[in-house]
């Protein structure tokens, strides 16, 4: 216990060794070297760390996608096949669509196999189902086979084959993308200011056209057309900013790159793809309601801007060289490890590097040299953690 506290109340202070080893030499300036190549090569030139970033970037994303295609010999135009129709960020194109025509509120049977029934026993047990395409009555249709529910009839049958919009892949998406980093107040949009409207997207040859064509998105993307456009899917259109605003602000230009978002999911059994359902309500002559549903399969669009911005700033500059300096300093550290550690004659060194010397030394000057390096060399396996060299264990 004592042993501890007067171990506790001791001072230690650096005393400076020369070594004079060309290993250690080497070792040492070259260490030194690779921290600073560090931090010119990457800390500043790559990472700017020089200057003061702003990760809020503000958005607003505008769409508009133009197109005519044909589903069930119908021509389908914008205000049909695009949902919702505000031009939003995020937008579905609709490929493919179930439509059941004629729906009326009244009784029928279930079209879904999985309420297949001989007896009004077997759709009992269906009755609180939220699977069916209206409520389970309980009562069995014997002629159909199926359960009989009460809602909108007839059922939908959405087995049958259906033949996607062609014509999608030919439709164009036109982004309209207007950002602003608000602590240099820099605002930038991605339609340069006498570029004209006619071009069409391509990342070599027109990276900054703001025109896409739905096919080359997906393509980017790395989705097959045609089977995305049979279940639907999810795409991700990101538009990253990355400027230095140390150069002109003119090269302040956004990069698009293209994801399919919902690629989780593109090969499971359980949900595939991307599909909604909505309604169109009519009133017949008698006052009665009825409507056509539609089942949509949709490629969904969603528009994801990111970015910052980086301009020159004094205090990230003094701190980065500051830190720069002081690592420096860490080579000494790699080099007191080996030189106390794994040199030949390390023992010597290490003697020579740590030195105890008590109250009693400085209280009587007749104590000599000799007598100094005796107690030294007494206690020459301490290791010490304060003056940050670090010997490992003792290998005696
Ligand atoms: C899309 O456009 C190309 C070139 O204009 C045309 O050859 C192709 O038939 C079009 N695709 C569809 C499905 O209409």
């Amino acid at each position: 216990m004592f042993g501890w506290v007067a171990g506790f109340f001791t001072y230690e202070t650096t005393k400076s060794v020369v070594v004079k080893s060309w290993s250690v030499g080497i070792i040492n300036r070259v260490a030194q070297l690779l921290i600073i190549i560090y931090f010119v090569g990457w800390v500043f030139v790559h990472e700017k760390a020089y200057q003061v970033r702003d990760t809020g970037i503000e958005s607003a994303v505008m769409t508009k996608v133009k197109g005519f295609g044909f589903f069930n010999n119908n021509l389908m135009d914008v205000a049909d096949y695009v949902m919702p129709t505000q031009g939003a960020s995020v937008f579905c194109i609709i490929t493919a669509m179930v439509i059941t025509a004629n729906q009326t509120q009244r009784t029928c049977p279930e079209a879904d196999k999985n309420f297949n029934c001989s007896t009004d026993n077997d759709c009992e047990k269906y009755k609180s189902s939220n699977l069916a395409s209206g409520k389970i009555t309980g009562k069995c249709i014997t002629e159909a086979e199926r359960c009989e529910i009460l809602g909108w009839c007839p059922a939908e049958d959405d087995t049958q084959e259906i033949n996607p919009m062609k014509e999608v892949e030919n439709f164009t998406i036109f982004i309209k993308n207007s950002i602003r980093f608000p602590l240099f107040n820099v605002t930038r949009g991605n339609i340069g200011e006498n570029s004209y409207l006619k071009c069409l997207y391509n990342p070599i040859n027109n990276p900054d056209c703001p025109i896409f064509r739905v096919a080359d998105v997906l393509k980017y993307a790395g989705e097959d057309f045609n089977k995305i456009s049979q279940k639907g899917g999810e795409i991700g259109i990101n538009i990253a900013w990355m400027c230095n605003l140390d150069q002109d602000v003119e090269n302040c230009k956004p990069k698009y790159t293209f994801t399919r978002l919902d690629s989780a999911f593109k090969n499971s059994l359980a949900t595939k793809g991307y599909n909604f359902r909505f309604a169109k309500y009519f009133k017949s002559e008698d006052g009665k309601d009825y409507r056509t549903l539609h089942k949509a399969f949709a490629i969904r669009f969603d528009i994801l801007v990111s970015g910052n911005a980086g301009k020159f700033h004094l205090i990230p500059t003094v701190i980065n060289v500051v830190a720069a300096c002081t690592s420096v300093g860490l080579a000494t550290v790699l080099c007191d490890i080996i030189l106390l550690n794994f040199l030949k004659g390390a023992k010597q060194y290490k003697a020579k590097k740590f030195e105890e010397v008590s109250d009693s030394v400085s209280r009587s000057p007749s104590l000599d040299l000799h007598q100094g390096s005796q107690m030294t060399i007494k206690r020459e396996e301490k290791s010490s953690d304060d003056s940050g060299a670090y010997s490992i264990g003792h290998q005696v």
